[in-house]
């Protein structure tokens, strides 16, 4: 099942999420309705809370990034994406390093904008799978990038609360038209000050 992305300015977003344990119900449906839902908004990473629950759970599916264009050379920071599909249970980062570098993220909760954030390009992550078994793993490049931005969210943490005061500045008008729903969506979302229509 689709189901609706909370949008920028919902509560949930901001909060840092809960961890959950083995019994908690309805996991797999929730993961499956969360790739679902991913795959419909043409999304590589989506996190527990961008669909109302403050849950410690993101999934991620990077083979859109791994497409190479014929003639094109292959990008190394697209190493190991085609594969990179998972299900991301009460994470830790347990260690960024490298020199920080830009990429221009952009979000389902915000969309229609893209802008650079910094990060470090390596990371060491552990983490549950969907069987409960323990995993610690090393990431770097798109992939690590993208779980950095998905672990902020269970973290309650934007990827525009990582913006200059300034860029903020310059964003805000859209960001607030953005949490009332004035903004065109080729996918089903749920706005925190929706305006009624007159
Ligand atoms: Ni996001």
């Amino acid at each position: 099942m689709v189901l609706p992305i909370v949008a920028y300015g919902s509560p949930i977003l901001k909060k840092e999420a809960e961890e959950i344990d083995e019994h908690y119900e309805g996991l797999e449906q929730l993961v499956a309705d969360m790739f679902e839902t991913m795959y419909e908004a043409s999304g590589v990473g989506l996190a527990a809370p961008q669909i109302d629950r403050s849950i410690r759970v993101f999934i991620v599916d990077g083979s859109p990034f791994a497409e190479v264009e014929e003639g094109a050379e292959p990008d190394p920071m697209a190493a190991g994406l085609e594969n990179f599909k998972k299900v991301f249970i009460n994470p830790i980062i347990e260690e960024e390093s490298g020199e920080e570098w830009a990429f221009a993220e952009g979000c389902l909760s915000i969309p229609k904008i893209r802008e650079d954030v910094m990060r470090k390009p390596k990371i060491k992550i552990s983490y549950y799978d969907l069987e409960w078994n323990l995993h610690e793993e090393e990431y770097e490049g798109y992939a690590a990038r993208i779980i950095q931005h998905e672990y902020d969210h269970i973290e309650g943490i934007l990827f525009t609360d990582h913006l200059s005061p300034l860029k903020r500045r310059i964003l805000k008008k859209k960001l607030t038209n953005i949490s009332k729903g004035e903004v065109d969506v080729p996918y089903r979302m749920k706005f925190p000050n929706l305006q009624k229509k007159r």
